[in-house]
């Protein structure tokens, strides 16, 4: 019966993306290779994550693992990585037509205490087969074509997006494959939940400030909202994503642009919660219309439940 047919009917990532992309005979099997290579990846973090590596060797090598399998898939033609000062371009003979820019190990801080990290990564595709450069890079979220993040925590859970919606995948250990587990997520609606760091609170502006003030004492009688805050991101996210709420990382008067970069953060996630229902909001814009100037431009970023950014929006509005 069903229970049967779904243990035994696996639904790999590869599947998944080969039914989703079989509406573009062109580029289905370049895709599906670029992402089977993704993934080879996030299987290397997991497995060292579980081992135990140590932070800085972990950095570095997951960095590595990245780049090696982007370049060997054939598919890609510049790369932008968290750990590279620089955009990869990638030698004539290994060129495909995609961008990816992504940050390896995400989280960093939290790896010696065995806290959630993870991988971000975002896609775009060049048109033609020019001479690749910064400005194949150098565009606004919304022209992804695809984005996600693998997260290494209690288990090791894949979450993409490749426009039409967001699907989680989780790896089986024993079949070393991501398997569908969380189809079509969709972020509640509004949540009870907000998560940033408070101890930035001094340097805050004035409407940011407000909205932590309205979640703790609500004006309107609703509930007041509950704080949680990992500090890795993808972690953060993901229970954003699932649970609703809002995550933000805001400007501060030390930090004008916020921490968190443009290309690897900002635009992968807002990618998501845009797919999911949800909303990205810059304090300024949506997040997708951003332009960068730089490979690593940073941005504050408010994303999460449709009318919990609604609400933050109206409080930037009201500031003029
Ligand atoms: P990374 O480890 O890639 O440098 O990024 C860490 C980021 C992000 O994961 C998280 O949301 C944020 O830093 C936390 O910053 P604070 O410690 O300032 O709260
Ligand atoms: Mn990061
Ligand atoms: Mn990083
Ligand atoms: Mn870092």
């Amino acid at each position: 019966h069903a229970a049967d047919a779904h243990r035994t009917d696996l639904m790999t990532i590869t599947r998944f993306v080969l039914n989703e992309q079989s509406k573009y005979p062109e580029s289905r099997g370049d895709f599906t290779i670029l992402l089977n290579h993704i993934v080879l990846g996030c299987k290397f973090v997991c497995s060292s994550v579980n081992k135990g590596e140590e932070q800085k060797k972990l950095d570095v090598l997951s960095n590595e693992v990245f780049i090696k399998a982007l370049v060997s898939s054939g598919r890609t033609c510049i790369l932008v990585s968290e750990e590279d000062e620089d955009a990869i371009i990638v030698e004539p003979s290994k060129r495909g037509r995609y961008c990816v820019v992504f940050d390896p190990l995400d989280g960093s801080s939290n790896i010696d205490c065995g806290v959630s990290i993870g991988t971000i990564f975002g896609i775009y595709m060049v048109k033609d087969d020019h001479e690749p450069t910064l400005a194949d890079v150098l565009q606004p979220g919304k022209q992804m074509v695809a984005a996600g993040y693998c997260m290494y925590g209690s288990s090791c859970t894949l979450v993409l997006s490749t426009g039409k919606g967001v699907n989680g995948f989780t790896l089986d250990p024993s079949l070393g494959e991501f398997i569908l587990t969380h189809p079509d997520i969709r972020i509640p609606k509004k949540g009870k939940i907000y998560s940033v760091n408070e101890g930035n609170a001094k340097n805050w502006d004035g409407p940011t400030a407000k909205y932590v003030e309205n979640c703790k004492f609500p004006k309107d009688g609703s509930p007041s909202k509950s704080l949680r805050y990992i500090g890795s991101m993808v972690a953060d996210v993901h229970r954003t994503l699932l649970y609703g709420g809002t995550f933000m990382y805001p400007a501060d008067k030390k930090s004008p642009s916020g921490k968190l970069r443009v290309l690897y953060e900002v635009f992968p996630m807002s990618f998501l919660m845009e797919n999911a229902g949800g909303q990205a909001f810059t304090g300024k814009q949506r997040a997708l219309d951003l332009v960068p100037t730089k490979i690593h431009d940073r941005s504050p970023i408010f994303l999460g439940s449709y009318d919990d950014i609604e609400e933050i929006k109206a409080l930037y509005a009201a500031e003029g």
